[in-house]
């Protein structure tokens, strides 16, 4: 295994583009990292890059597309010869109930959260066990608590961390370290026209993400964290904020 510190090592970041994936590629610049992100919109992710100032590969791709992991695994190793840490931040969030929850909504929400989570991790497992690197799941506190309008969401979220403590096991041989991100609201465009302003005001904001996931991330390698959950002070819902 040739593990080497935060400021040399190649990150790929899904969701880059915006919210908490972009929060995430904005701490770990600060921190030396080289990044490739990945989103649909390269517009975003061309904007994002721009401001980061550090070497930063933009890859525009549906995760949900079969060629898409092992685009960007090729991708890390042609233009950097390494992969360290793979951040799964892209992510989709819809309010259903259970009668809304029709096919193509649970296979949609499945298939970004879930099926491309996994198909990416597999991809990449074998540069990472090389690197003895990291898998970042940024997953939900729906895992964790049930909200109403939510059954696949939730289902996408608890399925994640189900298959964290799984790689976990499997990750422990190679050296590779699970990171098992649950936070509760971030505001971020996830929320836009589901959330009013107040609410969206005491949520927590997507830079102080980025900077626990990058700490994180950086930190000893001789510790391990079982799943992390995140959250503001008090709920953002209450009617006093
Ligand atoms: N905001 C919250 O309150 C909150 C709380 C807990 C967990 N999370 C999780 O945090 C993660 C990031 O969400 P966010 O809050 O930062 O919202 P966001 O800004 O909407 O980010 C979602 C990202 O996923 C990307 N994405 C969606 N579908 C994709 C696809 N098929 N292929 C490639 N990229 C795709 C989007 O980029 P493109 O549209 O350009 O593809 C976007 O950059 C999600 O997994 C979400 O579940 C968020």
């Amino acid at each position: 295994m040739n593990r080497v510190p935060l400021n040399e090592s190649v990150v790929v970041i899904t969701g880059g583009g915006s919210g908490v994936g972009a929060a995430i590629a904005a701490a770990l610049a600060t921190r030396g990292a080289r990044l490739l992100i990945v989103g649909r919109r390269e517009d975003r992710l061309r904007a994002v890059a721009a401001d980061l100032g550090v070497e930063v590969v933009v890859l525009s791709a549906d995760v949900t597309a079969p060629e898409t992991p092992a685009l960007i695994v090729a991708e890390a190793m042609e233009r950097f010869g390494r992969l360290d840490v793979v951040v799964h931040a892209a992510g989709v969030f819809e309010k259903r109930s259970i009668e809304q929850t029709d096919d193509a909504h649970w296979h949609r929400v499945l298939d970004v959260n879930l099926s491309a989570v996994v198909a990416l991790t597999r991809t990449a497992w074998e540069p990472l066990a090389r690197s003895g690197g990291q898998v970042v799941l940024i997953s939900s506190v729906a895992a964790l608590q049930g909200f109403p309008q939510n059954t696949a969401y939730a289902a996408s979220k608890g399925a994640m961390n189900s298959i964290g403590e799984v790689l976990r096991e499997e990750g422990r041989d190679e050296g590779i370290r699970i990171l098992t991100i649950c936070p509760a609201q971030i505001d971020t465009e996830l929320w836009d026209g589901k959330a009013p302003d107040p609410v969206r005001g005491a949520m927590m904001r997507a830079s102080g993400v980025g900077e626990v996931v990058a700490s994180l991330v950086a930190s000893d390698r001789s510790i391990d964290f079982a799943p992390v959950t995140i959250r503001p002070p008090s709920n953002p819902w209450l009617e006093d904020n």
